[in-house]
C-alpha cells in the first residue's frame, strides 16, 4: 500500500532503518578471520588439539569462539553466530569451507578451480556451489593441511601432488606456476559407503546376467581388465569385482594412491611413493608388482596399469597368478589392447611386437569397457573375451554390449543391453570352477 507523502517528512529526522538481511557476508568473513587469529593467539595450539579430542573440550571451544565473536562489536543474530563459530572450528581443525561438502554423502567429486569457484558432482552431474575461500592463500593453506597430513608437500618446487584423505578420498593438487590462475584442487570421494553391486544394478550400469557373468569370471580366476575414460567408473567397478574374491585368498593390492576398499580380511595394501625433495627415492608400480610376486599372493589387484609395469603384470598373469584384476585408461576394448602393447614395450624395448601380442592374448581373458554417458550415467558397454592371437592380430569376441539408441525425455540416454548370442569360451572355466553360466544369457536383451 502506497503511503501519502507528508510535507512534514522533509523536516522530520528519518527513523533508524533496521537492516532485515543481517550482517553482510563480507563483514562476516572479516569477523571470522579476526576471531580465528585471536583464538590462535589466546589458546596455544597444542591445547587446542587436546580440546578438540574431548567432547566437553569441543563445547568449551565453541563457547570461547562465541565469546570472541561477541567481542567483535558487530551485532550478529544467534544463527549467524552459531554458523560463524562452526566455520571457525572447521577452519582450525578441519578443512575450512570444504567441510560441509565432505560431510555431504551425495557429493562424489569436489573440484576447486581457484578460491572463488567450487564445483561438485552429485549423481553424475556437475554443479557449481556458492562456496568460496577468502583468497588463494586461504585455499593454499587448506591444501597444505591436506597434503602435509599424509606426509607430502606442495610448493613451487613440487607443484603437483597426489594425496589421500583420511576417509580414503583421492586428492590431486596442482598450483602455480603450472596452474595459471591459482591453486587447483580435485577430490574424488570414496565416501564411507562405496558403490556396491546392488548400486550398480540400480543405476543400470549393467544387468543382472552381466553381473552374474562377471562374478563367475572373478571366481573362476579369469584375468580381467576394466577399461574406460576418466571418471567412467573403472575403480568403482574394480572395487565391486574384487568383492567377489573369496575371503580365503590372499590379495595384494597395488595403487598409486590407495582407493580400493577391500572387504576381505586377508589383504595387503601397497602404495607407490613419489620422489623426495632431491628427486630420488621414488618407488614405482613396477617395483611393487615385482615385490608383490614374492609375497605369495593368490591375487594381484593393480589399481591402474599406466606404464612399464604392464609387462610385469602380464608376465605375472601368465605365470600362475591368474585371477588378477586391473584397470586401464582407454575408450574401447581394442584401444585397451593397443595401449597395453605400448606400455609393455616401455617395460622392455627389445621384445618383438609379436611376442608382446602373444603375451597379452595369453594373459588377459576379459576386457570390460565402462563409459560415462552424456546424461552422467555409467554403463558397461562391452564385456569382451580375448580368444587368442592369429599372426599379428589379437582376436576378441564381444559377449555383452550396450547399444545407444538416442535421447529420451529429460535428456536421458536410451539404449539396450544385449548378449551377442555367443557362448564365451571361458564358460568352460566357469563350469570347471562349479559356476556354470545359464544358457539363457545367449538371448539376453534389456531396453532402458
Ligand atoms: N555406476 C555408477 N553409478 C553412479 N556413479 C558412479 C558409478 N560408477 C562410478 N560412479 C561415480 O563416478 C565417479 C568416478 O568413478 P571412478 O573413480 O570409479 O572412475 P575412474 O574411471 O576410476 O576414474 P579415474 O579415471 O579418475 O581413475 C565416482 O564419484 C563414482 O562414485
Ligand atoms: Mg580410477
Amino acid at each position: 500500500m502506497a503511503t501519502v507523502a507528508s510535507p512534514l517528512d522533509r523536516i522530520r529526522p528519518a527513523a533508524p532503518v533496521i537492516e532485515p538481511r543481517g550482517v553482510p557476508e563480507f563483514v562476516q568473513q572479516q569477523i571470522k578471520g579476526a576471531v580465528h587469529k585471536e583464538l590462535i593467539q589466546r589458546v596455544d595450539l597444542d591445547k587446542l588439539s587436546d580440546l578438540n579430542e574431548s567432547q566437553g573440550g569441543q563445547k568449551q571451544l565453541f563457547q570461547l569462539i562465541q565469546q570472541l565473536l561477541g567481542e567483535q562489536g558487530v551485532p550478529l543474530s544467534s544463527t549467524e553466530r552459531d554458523r560463524l563459530a562452526k566455520e571457525v572450528v572447521n577452519e582450525v581443525f578441519g578443512l575450512g569451507p570444504l567441510e560441509p561438502l565432505l560431510s555431504d554423502p551425495t557429493v562424489s567429486d569436489i573440484l576447486v578451480n581457484t578460491y572463488n569457484s567450487v564445483y561438485v558432482e552429485r549423481r553424475g552431474q556437475l554443479e557449481k556451489t556458492n562456496i568460496v575461500f577468502n583468497d588463494n592463500r586461504h585455499l593454499l593453506h587448506i591444501i597444505d593441511k591436506i597434503v602435509s597430513a599424509v606426509g607430502r608437500r606442495v610448493d613451487e618446487s613440487s607443484p603437483m601432488v597426489d594425496a589421500r584423505l583420511a576417509d580414503g578420498s583421492r586428492v590431486n593438487v596442482i598450483i602455480p606456476p603450472l596452474a595459471i590462475d591459482g591453486p587447483i584442487l580435485s577430490i574424488r570421494r570414496f565416501g564411507n559407503t562405496p558403490l556396491g553391486a546392488e548400486d550398480l544394478l540400480r543405476n543400470q550400469m549393467l544387468t543382472p546376467p552381466m553381473l552374474e557373468c562377471l562374478q563367475g569370471a572373478v571366481k573362476a580366476r579369469l584375468n580381467i581388465v576394466v577399461s574406460g575414460g576418466t571418471g567412467a567408473g573403472k575403480t568403482t567397478l574394480l572395487n565391486v569385482l574384487s568383492g567377489f574374491i573369496s575371503s580365503k585368498e590372499r590379495i595384494v593390492t597395488i595403487e598409486d594412491s590407495a582407493e580400493l576398499l577391500m572387504k576381505q580380511e586377508h589383504v595387503v595394501r601397497l602404495e607407490t611413493r613419489p620422489p623426495n625433495v632431491e628427486g630420488t627415492g621414488a618407488i614405482r608400480q613396477r617395483e611393487l608388482v615385482m615385490n608383490a610376486l614374492r609375497m605369495r599372493p593368490d591375487r594381484i589387484v593393480l589399481g591402474e596399469v599406466r606404464g612399464e609395469e604392464c609387462l610385469d603384470m602380464l608376465q605375472a598373469m601368465n605365470t600362475g597368478h591368474d585371477g588378477s584384476l586391473t584397470t586401464i585408461h582407454s575408450n574401447t576394448p581394442r584401444d585397451a589392447l593397443a595401449r597395453m602393447e605400448t606400455m609393455a614395450m616401455m617395460g622392455d624395448v627389445r621384445l618383438p611386437e609379436k611376442a608382446i601380442k602373444a603375451q597379452i592374448a595369453a594373459a588377459v581373458h576379459l576386457i570390460v569397457q565402462v563409459s560415462r554417458q552424456a546424461d552422467g550415467t555409467r554403463r558397461i558397454t562391452h564385456i569382451s573375451e580375448i580368444t587368442g592371437a592369429q599372426s599379428d592380430i589379437i582376436s576378441m569376441t564381444d559377449v555383452f554390449l550396450f547399444e545407444k539408441q538416442g535421447l529420451g525425455a529429460n535428456g536421458k540416454v536410451r539404449g539396450r543391453f544385449y548378449s551377442t548370442g555367443i557362448m564365451p569360451r571361458f564358460s568352460e572355466k566357469l563350469i570347471a570352477a562349479g559356476i556354470p553360466m545359464p544358457l539363457s544369457i545367449r538371448d539376453h536383451s534389456v531396453e532402458i
